[in-house]
């Protein structure tokens, strides 16, 4: 079984999907996360986007486990450092390379192989793995998103200005939009749920009984 769970930055899809995968018992594959680690690669290693297949060739690995993703560069672990919005710029402007995008998408389908999980990005039910038998499409109006990483970041120690995050998650969601080559939008045979006024656990709740409804649970 697989299932792919989409949204925008900010949609809360990160934790229900990370809790899903936990409450079902199956791997987690966090795109998002891995996005972001090969955009570290590109920083420190001062990898220009006409060169960008260069970080395929880095030492980084991505493990997956069970409400987990991880990813290992030169061996540490990586995965707690990227969630600034300085990464995720830089990760989305190498997701509008199309070289990029279907060399990543390999490298996603080579990670999850036969394996039961949950892939949980911007792209996982359109792309990545288009036959996945249930897809999510989860969204929430733009300050709502806001509201939740400015919360987030808070949570992390950070000092986050809400006006500033507004404004990255609002250009963000443009450029992931807009880009000529797979621009972001719902699957078409997606299940859509607007989380703007549900709880986390709403909105498991949904995803749940969505598994129930077809007997896979
Ligand atoms: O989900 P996130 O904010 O961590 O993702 C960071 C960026 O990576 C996002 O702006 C667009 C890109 N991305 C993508 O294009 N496709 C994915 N499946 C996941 C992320």
């Amino acid at each position: 079984m697989k299932i792919t769970i989409d949204g925008p930055a900010g949609s809360g899809k990160s934790t229900i999907a990370k809790e899903l995968s936990k409450r079902l018992g199956i791997f987690y594959l966090n795109t998002g996360l891995v996005y972001r680690a090969f955009a570290y690669v590109a920083l420190v290693e001062g990898i220009e986007d006409e060169n960008i297949l260069d970080v395929f060739e880095k030492p980084m690995e991505v493990k997956l486990g069970i409400g987990e993703t991880k990813v290992f560069y030169k061996g540490e672990d990586i995965s707690h450092r990227l969630g600034n919005e300085n990464i995720g710029k830089r990760a989305s402007q190498i997701a509008s390379i199309p070289e990029f995008r279907e060399r990543i998408n390999q490298f996603f389908r080579s990670l999850v192989n036969e394996e039961q999980a949950l892939i949980e990005g911007r792209d996982a039910g359109t792309h990545i793995f288009p036959h996945a038998p249930l897809k999510i499409f989860i969204t929430a109006d733009l300050k709502e998103r806001a509201r939740r990483r400015y919360e987030q970041l808070k949570k992390e120690g950070l000092n986050p200005s809400f006006e500033e995050i507004l404004k990255a998650i609002e250009e963000r969601d443009k450029r992931d939009k807009n880009r000529p080559i797979y621009p972001f939008k719902p699957p078409e045979d997606a299940v859509i749920i607007d989380t703007t006024n549900l709880s986390i656990e709403d909105t498991i709740e949904k995803v749940l009984n969505l598994l129930k409804e077809r007997s896979w649970i």
